[in-house]
């Protein structure tokens, strides 16, 4: 193991075919496994482990003890704070924010005793969306864009393009603007966008 701990574009699983760009940081601590695509500018930091096939676009960020599981689709510009796993099923779209230690899940029905292996649900969060920390996801969901997801929510359904979820079960109790603030009852936000039904 080298002990740059800034060396880019390497992974240290020894024979591994990482495909990406020169101008990518992988921490000396984290793992990258064979046929990883990754793009231009993204940072992985400490102890991050990006399984096979995973497909991650340009100048995302990887926290601490982040998981990308198999073949994950993962776009631009999003951003993973510390402590989340992405399991094989989950979609990001561009410039999607999973604050710290938040939950995705893959399996509706789990059962240690009757494993469905490889028959994973799909989670598509869309662009823009945001999830707050420690919230779960529960697999089968699509989280529309821009929408905003409490610290603590456990979403169980699919949520509308720029909802405001929060709770347990999360409920819809607003509607937020591209920007993230809230949008007041003529659908206007303080940044001057305004959304159209
Ligand atoms: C949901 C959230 C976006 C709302 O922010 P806000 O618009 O400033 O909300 P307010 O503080 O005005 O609260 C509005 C109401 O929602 C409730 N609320 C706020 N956050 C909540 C949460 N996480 N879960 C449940 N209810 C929540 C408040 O108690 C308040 O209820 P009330 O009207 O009955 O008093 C914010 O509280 C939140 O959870 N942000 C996520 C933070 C986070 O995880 N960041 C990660 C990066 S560090
Ligand atoms: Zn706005």
């Amino acid at each position: 193991m080298s002990t740059d701990n800034t060396r880019r574009g390497v992974s240290h699983t020894p024979n591994n075919s990482v495909s990406h760009t020169p101008n990518v940081f992988i921490h000396e601590s984290s793992y990258v496994d064979d046929n990883v695509t990754i793009g231009e500018g993204t940072k992985i930091w400490h102890f991050c482990h990006i399984q096979s096939g995973a497909m991650i676009g340009k100048n995302c960020s990887f926290g601490q003890n982040v998981n990308v599981g198999n073949n994950v689709k993962i776009g631009d510009g999003v951003k993973v704070q510390n402590n989340v796993s992405i399991y094989e099923g989950v979609e990001l779209e561009n410039d999607v924010f999973c604050g710290p230690s938040c939950v995705f899940t893959n399996v509706t029905i789990p059962r240690s005793k009757y494993p469905v292996h490889g028959v994973y649900k799909k989670t598509l969060v869309k662009e823009g969306a945001s999830l707050g920390a420690n919230c779960t996801i529960v697999c089968g969901c699509t989280i529309g864009r821009f929408a905003m997801i409490a610290a603590g929510a456990v979403v169980t359904k699919d949520v509308p393009d720029h909802a405001l979820m929060a709770g347990v079960p999360a409920r819809q109790i607003g509607w937020v603007c591209e920007c993230g603030k809230k949008l007041d009852a003529d659908m206007k936000c303080e940044c001057g966008r305004m959304l159209l039904s």
